[in-house]
């Protein structure tokens, strides 16, 4: 069915030259719809959210008991219960009592777009509630747009992005929260009553701890592959917070925006407040279901060239730190590009000429190449990756500065740091962030990035990373009366610098890294290609953290390298195949010195780069299937992707428990298509003799009701206590 938008009785209404008098409205996707009562004059009403009605379920929807709760709580008039919008007004007013105005319905490309326009009862003040739809995609996405023409500016104290009730009941909440190396752990735990509040402040890294996403399972304890689930992901870069809220009633609330804390929005007469998108989906088919429908819509929606194929990579940072220099570069250029890599990137510490990017201490703002290190500049090296076959991309962290750099002592005035307060630092004790609400710092932010790829431009990857958080609240750029805009502005610069570098350069492909794991969000996805998910390589902990990150992002988003053992992060030492065979079910790429592996390893990651190039369109463009959980703690965790016409498929296994004679379930498989036959063969395959099934065909069926016995070890001359297989399932 294609994706339609339903607004009963307004278009017959309006084409009468009636006065508007809207009902019902429906917005529909192929599989699920939302329903709004929008009687002009009344609250704007939630009927509905989950699977596709027909018209008839509609017309019974209120008789059966639908939701009938304001659609965008305001606050005043009504007040006990959680707002999603809050203001004072240019009196002093502290109510809002917003009724439907109108509802109208547009394109915008192929998108159809629902607004329901709201209008205070007696303020001239405007919420226009806006629901986006795409052709065969089950996600609606929710924002708002507020604005007003009172005499003078209304501050707004909260301005969520969307609202949804859910019908109290056995109903779990799944969210990621983390830290460090640590990210996007899985939480889940059935909703109790109070208020459950998932939020970040860094104001620079937004998942580095909590992520802004939400599992919602409506019938108990989450499964992978059944039970209704709906998905919330609140796209921002910035501060946000989401809450779920239990009272006494029967329904669940959930509120989701940015967050307002010592961010009050000043809204002048005529200026409209846009809320970041709120991203809603449905499934029948568990949180794997949702994850699906999350993931088809990042790549063809939201992310940057989510439908190209990305290149196999050598990343500089863990083979050589700081320790940047032109033969060293060179060398990793042929190492990746002899292990069948396509693009190399030269990490942190290639600039600064005063103050010399040796460490964290000194150089972050004079993106100058520091010639002692690389005598033949980036052109030397863009030049020596040509030779090479491989492409060249280049690390930046613009957002920032250090106080030893030429930048500062030019312009201290450019960083965040509240007045009469001594300056807070963060990495290497000198680090500062740059105020990008200052118009001079987006133009400086787009020149560091302008300046290198018109300069080079073979330059075709770019990794911008974000190392610090906002301290010391204050922009020395901001006025007085507007400082608590600082983080809203912050992310309005941001954005506008980000869309005039892909203005300009569309096709560069541009890493979101911060600190690791710290900008993985759909926030960032529009500009970015992907994210570095985690600093911890460590294989193992990786299973971890792809495993949470995958609820909502595509492996396609997930920067995921072979690094070496013992692990720089975890200091655990696992085998190469392991560690290939976690790198390989993300956005596969190395993070090591080569010449630190001996020929049987790099010939090893040789085949293993191109197993991958076999498996490449299916683990980027495929369907996800989680088939078991490292989180259920029962030795292993196994995924598969299947292509869209199920006639591929690459299914991983991971041990994640080591025991002697420990027992480990077989892992039926799921998303194949029961009538097909598939051909099963190993990659990446170091056993001495091959697994008893290589090669042969077993129906989908068979596959998806009983899975393939996994040996628990590997068959090699010196096998530790780690293995893992991943398999390439080709249809007959
Ligand atoms: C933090 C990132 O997460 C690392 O991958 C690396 O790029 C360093 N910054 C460089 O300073």
């Amino acid at each position: 069915m294609k994706t339609a938008i339903v607004i009963a009785a307004v278009l017959a209404a309006a084409c009468c030259g009636n006065v508007l008098k809207a009902e019902n409205v429906t917005v529909n996707t192929p599989g699920t719809s939302l329903v709004l009562g929008a009687d002009k004059g009344k609250k704007l009403k939630h009927l509905y959210y989950g699977t596709r009605l027909t018209d008839a379920d509609v017309r019974g929807l209120k008789a059966a008991g639908a939701a009938n709760v304001n659609a965008y709580p305001d606050y005043g008039v009504d007040p006990e219960r959680e707002a999603a919008i809050a203001a004072v007004h240019a009196d002093g007013n502290m109510t809002l009592d917003l009724v439907v105005d109108g509802v109208s319905s547009s394109k915008s490309g192929d998108a159809s777009v629902t607004t329901v326009k709201l209008r205070d009862s007696h303020y001239p003040f405007f919420v226009n509630v806006n629901y986006r739809t795409y052709p065969g995609l089950d996600i609606i996405e929710t924002w708002t747009d507020i604005s007003h023409s009172e005499n003078r500016p209304v501050t707004l104290t909260r301005f969520a992005s969307g609202y949804l009730p859910v019908r109290y009941g056995n109903v779990w909440l799944s969210n990621l929260y983390g830290s460090w190396g640590n990210e996007a752990r899985l939480d889940c735990q059935p909703i109790a009553h109070g208020m459950k509040v998932i939020k970040n402040r860094d104001g620079v890294r937004n998942s580095a701890t909590a992520h802004s996403e939400v599992m919602l399972s409506l019938d108990g304890r989450p499964r992978e592959n059944g039970g209704r689930v709906i998905g919330a992901a609140l796209c921002y870069d910035g501060n946000y917070r989401l809450a779920v809220d239990t009272d006494a009633g029967n329904w669940h609330h959930l509120i989701a925006g940015i967050d307002e804390d010592q961010s009050e929005y000043h809204l002048k007469p005529g200026e409209t407040f846009t809320t970041p998108v709120l991203a809603l989906s449905y499934s029948g088919e568990g949180l794997g279901g949702v994850s699906r429908n999350f993931h088809r819509w990042g790549r063809e929606r939201r992310m940057a060239h989510g439908d190209q194929l990305r290149d196999v990579l050598l990343n500089s940072w863990e083979g050589v730190y700081f320790d940047i220099k032109e033969p060293e570069m060179d060398q990793m250029m042929a190492d990746i590009a002899a292990m069948g890599g396509e693009l190399f990137v030269m990490d942190d510490g290639w600039f600064g000429v005063k103050y010399p990017r040796d460490n964290a201490t000194q150089g972050l703002g004079d993106w100058i190449v520091d010639t002692r290190k690389l005598p033949g500049g980036i052109k030397g090296l863009t030049e020596a990756a040509r030779r090479h076959g491989v492409k060249f991309g280049i690390w930046i962290e613009p957002e920032m500065v250090n106080t030893r750099s030429e930048l500062f002592e030019k312009h201290p005035e450019y960083v965040i740091k509240a007045q009469h307060r001594q300056p807070t630092y963060g990495r290497g004790k000198t680090q500062m962030v740059l105020d990008m609400a200052n118009p001079a710092v987006q133009d400086l932010v787009f020149t560091v990035v302008d300046t290198l790829l018109t300069n080079y431009p073979d330059i075709s990857y770019i990794k911008w990373d974000a190392n610090m958080p906002i301290r010391n609240h204050g922009s020395q750029y901001l006025s007085a009366d507007d400082q608590s805009h600082l983080y809203i502005d912050y992310h309005r610069g941001f954005h506008k610098t980000l869309d005039r570098i892909r203005a300009k350069y569309p096709d560069v492909i541009m890493q979101a890294c911060a600190s690791g794991g710290g900008r993985a969000n759909y926030g960032f996805l529009p500009w970015f290609d992907e994210f570095w998910t985690s600093d911890n390589t460590d294989a193992l902990q990786r299973v971890y953290i792809q495993w949470g990150t995958s609820y909502f992002y595509p492996a396609i988003a997930m920067a995921s390298h072979i690094s070496a053992a013992p692990n720089h992060q975890t200091h655990r030492t696992m085998n190469l195949k392991y560690r290939t065979d976690v790198a390989m079910s993300g956005r596969l790429g190395m993070e090591i010195q080569p010449q630190k592996m001996t020929e049987a390893e790099r010939s090893q990651c040789h085949k293993a780069i191109e197993d991958y190039k076999l498996i490449r369109p299916v683990v980027q463009q495929g369907d996800l299937y989680r088939l078991l959980s490292p989180y259920d703690g029962l030795g292993a965790a196994s995924l598969m992707y299947v292509s869209p016409d199920k006639d591929r498929a690459a299914f991983f296994w991971w041990k994640t428990e080591a025991f002697r004679n420990k027992q480990y379930p077989r892992v039926p498989m799921a998303g194949l298509d029961p009538e097909k036959t598939y051909r099963v063969q190993e990659l990446n395959r170091v056993d001495k003799v091959p697994l008893k099934f290589e090669g042969r065909s077993y129906s989908g069926r068979y596959l998806m009701e009983n899975g393939l016995e996994m040996p628990v070890n590997l068959t090699v001359d010196n096998p530790d206590e780690w293995s893992s297989r991943v398999l390439m399932l080709t249809a007959e």
